[in-house]
């Protein structure tokens, strides 16, 4: 028996929190919600909780812009809500992971008040103000990712300051060491409350040029950002002593843990920042912009797989607070099949799978009409891209108005989905071949097997449209996993010893018992997840 480590062995699930559960019925989520769905998280099987930002913050960004990074956003309580939540948490053996947004603050923050308020305030430099090039052109090409003008004049002192996301979230200056000591006291402030690890929002985004170079430009991408190469506002070498002296930091708590978002990351890229000096986890997104496709899938897996050092350990996220959910993508219209395909490929491989919330009953994206859509995203980029409000609807609870999550009558921030009378917690757990149910069997069984959750991944058999077979084996243990990605009936075919292995069957996403293998043949029901363990 080798002992468990949270970080590594469990799941994280992750909470968009004002979408999570409305206990004082203003619409909007918050703490006391969270603390009080801490028994249906247990009963889920979640490790960890990974909170996006609950800090206060004017909200362009819906918590992505800080505006104090030691404290509570009213709307979700206070710092003894949040005491409460970790105590409660920790009871029930699940750790808190909180979301630490520091490429930017709010321009609400003292420090950018400060800094904006003249040329010789001691925060200047906590930001990039530089003076513009003749004409009042920027000071170089940088631009901001949400597709504004990177640089924005400011009359009062003449200069202009450079902002990667919206205008409202001004870059800090990590070159400054007050910055930096600053900073590193605010992971030590939650780290004294009992915080247990961080989600980095693009961290790797910290460091720009010091020269502020203007990005080499390109002719390919449709957008102008797309159109350079962020080789001078992202990705500089500062980067890689900061991790250290983060991750010594951390490392002076026990078992503490951080996962980076990569900003505009391949693997290859996403690997480098991870490691036993660095971070111990960053996200690559490459599975969760796979189509549904074996081939594209086991691709993803496998240069990720590639990409990371011996001594690193991946992460698999399928959904998250900034795209469509896998439900939309992948299920076509109320039907689940397909989920259940998708739950056990990122269930059973190793690394560290990334939950994010509803994803276990398959919430699929509202459509919110332009007058009510909420991210900025949305409303500047409508009809041709949707913006990200679909993905943060409501958690669907059971079948009462507001489908469970904001008491009846109550006009919620963003609506829930109109199927939340059939789709929602509830029924789920009342029927036992929901995907809910299939969720909490998938991280059972990955908590029993020591194979699904660090053995090697073996592929066996893959092609564009129809099947994908894996092994994951240690020493002692061998469990073959059979994903039919169609809606036909299809055959694995077993050669050579694992022909004659005895399999007893774990799980299916369609059947209860299976006869026994003839001839190294596994018989694939349409959709079906199977997993199978060898028998000794
Ligand atoms: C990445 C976050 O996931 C996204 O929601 C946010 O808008 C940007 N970073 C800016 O903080």
């Amino acid at each position: 028996m080798t002992s468990k480590l949270w970080w590594k062995d469990g799941v994280i699930y992750q909470i968009y929190p004002r979408s999570f559960a409305d206990s004082n019925g203003d619409g909007v989520g918050d703490l006391a919600g969270i603390t009080a769905k801490l028994d249906y998280l247990a009963e889920l099987g979640v490790d960890a909780i990974w909170l996006s930002p609950i800090y206060p913050s004017p909200n362009v960004d819906f918590g992505y812009d800080v505006s104090d990074y030691v404290d509570i956003h009213t709307q979700f309580g206070t710092l003894e809500d949040f005491d409460r939540l970790t105590a409660e948490a920790h009871r029930r053996g699940i750790r808190v992971v909180l979301d630490m947004v520091m490429n930017h603050t709010s321009d609400q923050h003292p420090w950018f008040q400060q800094s904006r308020s003249s040329r010789d305030n001691p925060y200047r430099d906590y930001y990039f103000w530089r003076d513009p090039k003749p004409g009042n052109k920027p000071p170089n090409n940088w631009l901001s990712v949400f597709g504004e003008e990177g640089w924005v004049p400011d009359p009062a002192t003449g200069q202009m300051y450079f902002h990667m996301f919206y205008r409202e979230q001004p870059d800090v200056n990590w070159r400054n060491p007050a910055v930096r000591r600053e900073m590193l006291d605010v992971f030590r402030f939650w780290l004294e409350r009992g915080v247990d690890g961080f989600r980095l929002d693009v961290f790797n985004s910290f460091f720009k040029d010091a020269d502020l170079k203007d990005n080499p430009t390109t002719l390919f991408g449709i957008r102008a950002f797309e159109r350079q190469r962020h080789i001078h506002d992202i990705d500089q070498p500062e980067m890689m002593p900061l991790l250290q002296e983060l991750r010594s930091l951390l490392d002076s708590y026990p078992e503490r843990y951080a996962v980076g978002e990569t900003f505009l990351a391949s693997a290859e890229k996403a690997a480098q920042y991870c490691g036993p000096d660095k971070l111990h986890g960053t996200f690559n997104f490459e599975l969760l912009q796979s189509r549904w496709s074996p081939r594209a899938f086991i691709r993803a897996i496998q240069r990720w797989e590639q990409a990371l050092a011996a001594d690193t350990w991946p992460t698999w996220v399928l959904n998250n607070h900034d795209n469509r959910r896998s439900a939309t993508r992948y299920g076509g219209g109320e039907k689940d099949d397909r989920l259940k395909i998708a739950a056990a490929l990122m269930l059973t491989q190793r690394g560290t799978p990334f939950l994010y919330y509803g994803e276990e009953i398959g919430m699929r994206d509202i459509h919110v009409p332009y007058r009510e859509i909420q991210d900025r995203l949305g409303k500047k980029y409508w009809p041709i891209v949707p913006g990200r409000d679909g993905c943060r609807a409501p958690m669907q609870w059971d079948a009462s108005p507001n489908a469970g999550f904001s008491p009846a009558g109550v006009q919620t921030w963003l609506p829930p989905h109109p199927n939340y009378g059939m789709r929602n917690v509830e029924a789920q757990r009342a029927d036992p071949n929901s995907l809910w149910h299939f969720y909490r069997k998938l991280i059972a069984l990955r908590r029993e097997s020591a194979a699904l959750r660090e053995g090697m991944f073996i592929p066996l058999t893959f092609d564009t449209y129809f099947i994908l077979g894996y092994l994951r084996q240690t020493s002692d243990e061998t469990m073959l996993v059979a994903l039919n990605f169609s809606g036909r009936r299809k055959r694995l075919v077993l050669g050579g010893k694992l022909a004659s292995v005895n399999w007893e069957m774990l799980l299916s996403s369609k059947r209860e018992q299976m006869s026994p293998l003839r001839g190294g043949l596994v018989a694939l029901e349409p959709y079906e997840a199977l997993i199978l363990r060898q028998v000794h």
